[in-house]
């Protein structure tokens, strides 16, 4: 069963038109809302127009002058990228039953616009702009300086050079460029955050899909901070080999709930030392436990505690096999769909964990103490692992790991703490815990767009 069957019922399929001169933060919000749909089961896909671009112009000198509106060989590039970015994603509505497309475009005059708009309301698809409008000059600048850091356009170009390049195209395209405007396009569905949320403008936002990600990305911000997930320590469970239950922490787990302040001041860095963060465990023992000896403030969610195993809680794998086989292999034939008599599924935590990503955007430097399932859940939300790969992923005992959002991927380092614990996972087909070489590997960060840039 879907989570989010909303789609089917209201048969909405929605094309998100991005808005908005370069270097404010499209593409990370194109790629951060592609993000959380995937996560929520929802089918979507960024077209970045950019990446079309570079394709089709691919023999021709990229500098600012190609983005001028007078330079007719520029133009032309950018309206067969920007075509067939169009032609590619109406054929991913048709053909592969896509449900959100976002057009990661600059260009935006009226006229264009109503040339997209067309085309959508043509195919039966719901088109929503979306502008990010901002004249903050410090968050500007914030912004070149990730783009030309990671844009294939300024490959082995000096920064100084990258900066006033980019400077220029920006002007260029100031030339052309056209606002979303209350009274002008009065009849379209659209947002437009003004300096990231400083200001937000709803216009005609109808169906549920839509106003799903209104909520979203009214929750977004871009203050650099970081993320911590930990498990809990060792558990006297983990020692059994039993599964659920209220355990306390083992000696070793203990152990390391004392480290663990050590570890995050090694994590924040000299500089940091003092930083404020907030640590959020579950309502069970031993998070709580875990979290004991640090000297922030703490916060209890009850959508943090481990996946309930229903009648298998308290049981070991083995016992699981021997009592209750063809679920012991149903699990491992779907582990993301697969519920427990009585308990969860990985699908049912996801749903439980929405709130818990929607005051994870909203907020800083935060640390959560919580558990395997969860955390792979939360894990892979930040790294976009697809959902059938996330329930295998190893997230070993007594590991500190830090998240560092970043434009255009999500930074991550592990700090073990060296205090030894039981192996905790367990591979596919067997009842036996303990980690192969070929679990560690699916720990990767998946870039929605490698390399990414206007139009
Ligand atoms: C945007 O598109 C319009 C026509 O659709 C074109 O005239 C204009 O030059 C383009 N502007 C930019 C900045 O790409
Ligand atoms: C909005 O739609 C109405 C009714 O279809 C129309 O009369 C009006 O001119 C439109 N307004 C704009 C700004 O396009
Ligand atoms: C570790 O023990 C806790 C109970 O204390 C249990 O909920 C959790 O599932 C255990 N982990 C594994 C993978 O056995
Ligand atoms: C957990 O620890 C507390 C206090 O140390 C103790 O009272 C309780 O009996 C322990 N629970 C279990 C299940 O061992
Ligand atoms: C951290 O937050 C607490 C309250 O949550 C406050 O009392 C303290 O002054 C803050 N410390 C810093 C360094 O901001």
């Amino acid at each position: 069963m879907p989570v989010y069957s909303i789609s089917h019922v209201e048969n909405v399929r929605v094309c998100v038109v991005m808005v908005g001169l370069p270097a404010r933060g499209k593409s990370l919000i194109s790629q951060k809302i592609v993000r959380y749909l995937s996560w929520l089961s929802i089918k979507s896909k960024c077209f970045n127009v950019g990446s079309y671009r570079r394709e089709v112009a691919k023999d021709t000198v990229i500098n600012a002058d190609f983005f001028d509106p007078q330079n007719p060989e520029g133009l032309n590039y950018r309206k067969q990228a920007i075509d067939t970015a169009i032609i590619d994603m109406m054929k991913w509505f048709l053909e592969e039953n896509g449900v959100v497309g976002i057009l990661d475009a600059t260009n935006s005059t009226r006229k264009r616009r109503d040339m997209i708009l067309r085309l959508c309301r043509e195919n039966h698809i719901e088109p929503m702009f979306l502008e990010s409008w901002c004249d903050d000059k410090e968050l500007i600048l914030q912004n070149i300086a990730d783009v030309k850091t990671t844009s294939p356009d300024y490959v082995e170009k000096s920064s100084e050079f990258a900066t006033k390049d980019f400077l220029k195209r920006i002007e260029l395209y100031e030339t052309v460029y056209e606002t979303m405007d209350s009274v002008k396009d009065a009849n379209l569905s659209f947002i437009k955050l003004v300096n990231v949320n400083a200001q937000i403008i709803l216009n005609r936002i109808e169906t549920y899909l839509e106003s799903r990600i209104v909520y979203y990305v009214m929750n977004l911000h871009i203050k650099p901070r970081s993320i911590w997930l930990s498990r809990h320590g060792e558990s006297e469970f983990n020692l059994t080999g039993q599964i659920g239950g209220d355990a306390n922490l083992s000696e070793r787990g203990w152990k390391y709930a004392k480290k663990l302040p050590e570890l995050v001041l090694k994590s924040l860095g000299e500089d940091l030392q003092h930083t404020n963060l907030t640590v959020w465990t579950s309502t069970l023992k031993r998070t709580q436990q875990t979290a004991s000896f640090l000297p922030y403030k703490k916060l209890q969610w009850k959508a943090l505690d481990e996946l309930d195993a229903g009648e298998c809680d308290g049981m070991t794998y083995e016992e699981i096999e021997v009592n209750y086989p063809e679920d012991f292999k149903a699990r491992d034939d779907d582990k993301y769909e697969y519920r427990y008599r009585g308990g969860e599924s990985y699908r049912d935590i996801v749903i439980r964990l929405e709130p818990i990503i929607m005051e994870l955007e909203r907020q800083e430097n935060i640390l959560i103490i919580t558990h395997q399932a969860v955390l792979r859940c939360l894990y892979a939300y930040f790294m976009n692992v697809p959902q059938e790969e996330s329930p295998w992923m190893s997230i070993p005992l007594h590991t500190l790991i830090k998240l560092e959002p970043r434009a255009y991927s999500t930074l991550v380092s592990r700090i073990k703490a060296d205090i030894p614990a039981v192996s905790t996972y367990k591979e596919k087909g067997t009842s036996q815990l303990g980690e192969s070489k070929s679990s560690e590997n699916v720990f990767k960060s998946r870039d929605l767009i490698k390399n990414s840039s206007s139009a």
